[in-house]
């Protein structure tokens, strides 16, 4: 059955953790009543949370939907042959990692058979920790996906995606990213015919915007340049497979209609795209740059104030023009363990070995920072106003150590002798010299 008979540009709403409110018919959202005896047009009520019923009210996220059809109408789910690739987890490395693109499939592949395990910290039965994928995909999915394992967001490196959601479509593109709350049914279709790009799957609280502190009331990312769908039913019979994951593994039914037939609802845990282009990038105007905190533009809290279960940050394009400074990132050695990735251009700590598709894994307390070229370059440098352009890394950093997958440790495309990036940093230490 085809799951998408509209191909209309999609329509969005503005802003962020609002009670955002959508109707596809006039009068579909009941007044007042969430679940009143009898829903408008014979639909019914049906409630997605997303966190406990008794958290604060600041962290509470649920929506309420009006479907033609319950979510509870299936059959049993049963494991499916073909699970997510990648392979077990293997055991934690403090070895530093960089891969080359994974290449594109060359078999007809869906956005979920396209998805490759690269790394986790997830522990069993725990709500907290990340899992990051690659997905390399082209075919549109002719299935229905939710992932009870988490809320899951979707970093694009080539080609559209549309996103038929419960809630309604999203299309997003290289430079934009999406998320899609734990538990929300979704089809991924290929407007360019295949797409390539990162996830980070998100076990823990719920991403949102980070605090700004002393920045003040604006910067960084702004929430009115987050966009969630407006209501989109699809009211269709047919068979349609369903897919979960749930606890690492896939399970599927078939169903005998679309469950993409919500025809109004209201709420606050909802699907929404964010274009990394209007991400206000904030920095230094004087000397030294800031920590790449301020570069964050979703975090997931930890219990702990300020510890992220995961942080995604990026690194746009931005002018330099700190003094008396060494510009590009430093060398450090810090606790959070960082899988950056790149969706175009180049990024600053790198001459090299590091492309769009690419990934790399610095793990807590393993020593990183720019490769030999840049810093020769970096020391070097006239320091006049510089503006870094055509590029936009990124970064999942996470509190908890990164397992790589056993792919991730075996694949063709992880770089045997990413070391030798550093290998060639001469002492330049004299002591007869004071300034160098
Ligand atoms: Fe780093």
């Amino acid at each position: 059955m085809d799951l998408d008979p509209g191909t209309a540009a999609p329509r969005y709403q503005s802003g962020f953790g609002n009670e955002f409110s959508s109707e596809a018919l006039p009068g579909a959202l009941p007044p007042g009543c969430n679940s009143p005896q009898k829903a408008p047009y014979g639909l019914y009520a049906e409630q997605f949370s997303g966190t406990a019923f008794t958290v604060p009210r600041s962290e509470a996220r649920r929506t309420w939907m009006y479907r033609i059809r319950p979510s509870a109408l299936h059959p049993r789910f049963e494991p499916l042959v073909r699970q997510l690739a990648g392979g077990p987890l293997h055991e934690a490395t403090p070895n530093r990692l960089r891969w080359d693109p994974l290449p594109f499939p060359a078999a007809p592949t869906d956005f979920i058979d396209g998805w490759v395990a690269m790394a986790a910290n997830r522990e069993a039965h725990t709500p907290s920790g990340v899992s990051l994928y690659h997905y390399a995909a082209n075919q549109d999915m002719r299935r229905v996906f939710y992932n009870a394992d988490g809320e899951l967001l979707l970093v694009p490196e080539q080609g559209q995606l549309r996103l038929l959601t419960e809630l309604g479509v999203l299309e997003i593109g290289p430079l934009e990213i999406a998320v899609i709350p734990r538990g929300m049914k979704f089809c991924v279709q290929l407007p360019d015919g295949q797409a390539r790009g990162y996830l980070a799957e998100n076990h823990g609280a719920a991403l949102r915007l980070p605090d700004l502190g002393p920045i003040g009331s604006n910067g960084l990312a702004n929430p009115r340049d987050f966009l969630a769908p407006v209501a989109h039913y699809h009211d269709a019979r047919g068979a349609v497979p369903l897919v979960q994951k749930f606890h690492g593994q896939l399970w599927g039914c078939e169903l005998d209609h679309s469950p993409l037939d919500v025809v109004a609802w209201h709420g606050n845990n909802v699907p929404y795209k964010y274009d990394l282009r209007l991400f206000n990038t904030l920095g230094t105007v004087s000397f030294d740059h800031p920590d790449p905190s301020i570069f964050t533009v979703l975090t997931s809290p930890t219990s702990m104030p300020g510890l992220a279960n995961m942080d995604f940050v990026i690194f746009p394009p931005r002018w330099m023009v700190a003094e008396n400074t060494f510009r590009p990132p430093w060398f450090h050695r810090n606790l959070m363990n960082e899988y950056m990735g790149l969706i175009q251009g180049a990024y600053d700590a790198k001459a090299q070995g590091f492309v769009p598709g690419g990934a790399s894994l610095h793990s807590c307390m393993s020593a990183h920072g720019p490769d030999a070229e840049t810093c020769a370059r970096a020391v070097a440098a006239s320091l006049v106003p510089a503006r870094i352009d055509h590029t936009m890394a990124f970064m999942f950093e996470t509190s908890q150590v990164l397992r790589p997958s056993r792919h991730a440790l075996d694949c063709a495309q992880l770089q045997p002798a990413y070391d030798d990036c550093w290998a060639s940093l001469p002492s330049t230490f004299d002591p007869n010299r004071r300034d160098a």
